[in-house]
């Protein structure tokens, strides 16, 4: 009992420091100003106590930051060979020993608080802002809502399928982002369609569902790193689930354009037939390319429902549909235990892991 009673006294006091010591660290802490040089050229100035993130955002050098800056995705790192004080533990699971030993740092929890110097990567200099407006939007789920975003500054945008943007969440305290997968294709380069599921209590899914036609959206990307293999003869995988299937949408759409005979599976998973979106849409490719075979599967088919389809999990049709030895190349989309079950089917049909991209969420 006092052994419980000292633990919790214990752990009291340290919840309450940590509240002080960020507090300080907020209200108190005066860094004064701090010089910013990025990829060896002229240093700019900014006032100390700022994530590296933000300041890099307000110079606009836009880092993907997928999580948003919560530390969750391990997609902002940066070189920070000078000034980046000690690694969080926060930093810890994202970062290798060799990233450890080069200065690699997740820019979300870097704070600036003395002279930096930072090296990002060049391609990441290309990203810019793009604002649109609302063109269309509807539910193509319950839950699930299409926007399509006309491009009004930039007018244009040039993309990779696959790749995502980063939307802008307005009215809020500190910069705001969230990752959208585009999942129309490369050739539309005045408008991007998104597919955006309603997280409840959500700070960027709200804000995509509540959008009307005409309101202004901001975004910055594109965002991603898979590069579809050019190769004519080699079969795609795609397996989604959820919304998963955005990034999906525009590879599939971009084959139809470019190689429409060329050998593609597409594998998505919903949970009930309500979630089954664009299945009248694949049924259509599927007729005009030859080379597209798709399969939908249900995880909870509701009983009665008129379903005609394969029911379970999307990894168990990936298993039943492909045979092992073929060249293939393979991008997962979707939540973690998704892209876990089917990375060990892929692994045991033969496909090497740097031939499979796949994006969690
Ligand atoms: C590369 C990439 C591409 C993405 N593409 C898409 C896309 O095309 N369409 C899309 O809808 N989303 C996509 N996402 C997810 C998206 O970025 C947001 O994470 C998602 O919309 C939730 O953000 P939010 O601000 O609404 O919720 P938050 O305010 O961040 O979270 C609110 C609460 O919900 C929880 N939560 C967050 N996400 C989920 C979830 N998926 N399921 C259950 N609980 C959750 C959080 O833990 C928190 O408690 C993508 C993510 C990545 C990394
Ligand atoms: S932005 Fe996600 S970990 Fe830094």
């Amino acid at each position: 009992m006092i052994y419980l009673q000292a633990v919790a006294v214990l752990g009291v006091t340290s919840g309450v420091l940590t509240i002080l010591l960020l507090l300080a660290d907020r209200f108190i802490a005066n860094y004064g100003p701090c010089r910013v040089r990025v990829n060896e050229e002229d240093p700019f100035v900014v006032e100390g106590g700022g994530k590296l993130l933000e300041v890099l955002y307000q110079r606009r050098i836009f880092i993907p930051s997928a999580c948003g800056g919560q530390g969750t995705c391990g997609f902002c790192k940066v070189t920070v060979p000078k000034g980046g004080g000690p690694v969080l533990p926060t930093e810890l699971p994202y970062l290798s020993r060799d990233e450890l030993a080069s200065g690699v740092r997740l820019a979300c929890q870097v704070k600036v608080r003395e002279d930096v110097e930072v090296r990002v990567r060049p391609d990441y200099l290309n990203i810019r802002e793009y604002t649109a407006r609302v063109q269309a939007a509807r539910l193509v789920t319950p839950d699930t809502r299409e926007l399509i975003l006309k491009l009004t500054q930039p007018s244009s945008i040039e993309f990779r399928p696959g790749q995502y943007v980063q939307v802008n969440v307005p009215g809020r305290p500190e910069p705001t982002f969230r990752a959208y997968s585009i999942s129309s294709p490369p050739s539309a380069r005045q408008a991007i369609e998104l597919l955006v599921r309603l997280i409840p209590g959500g700070v960027g899914s709200a804000y995509l569902h509540r959008v009307r036609v005409n309101d202004t959206v901001t975004f910055t990307g594109p965002y991603g790193e898979f590069v579809l293999d050019q190769d004519p003869g080699c079969e795609l995988v795609c397996v989604g689930g959820g919304c998963g299937l955005a990034p999906m949408r525009s590879i599939i759409r971009h084959i139809r354009e470019t190689a429409p005979a060329r050998p593609c599976r597409l594998f998505f998973g919903a949970r009930t037939k309500d979630d089954a979106m664009y299945l009248d849409e694949f049924r259509q490719l599927a007729r005009e390319m030859t080379g597209l075979q798709v399969h939908y599967a249900l995880s909870e088919p509701k009983r009665g429902s008129d379903w005609p389809g394969e029911t379970g999990f999307i990894h168990e049709s990936v298993a039943r549909h492909l045979d092992a030895g073929v060249e293939r190349q393979a991008f997962l989309c979707g939540p973690p235990p998704m892209i876990e079950a089917t990375l060990q089917v892929l692994d045991d049909k033969g496909v090497s892991r740097d031939r499979i991209f796949f994006d969690e969420f």
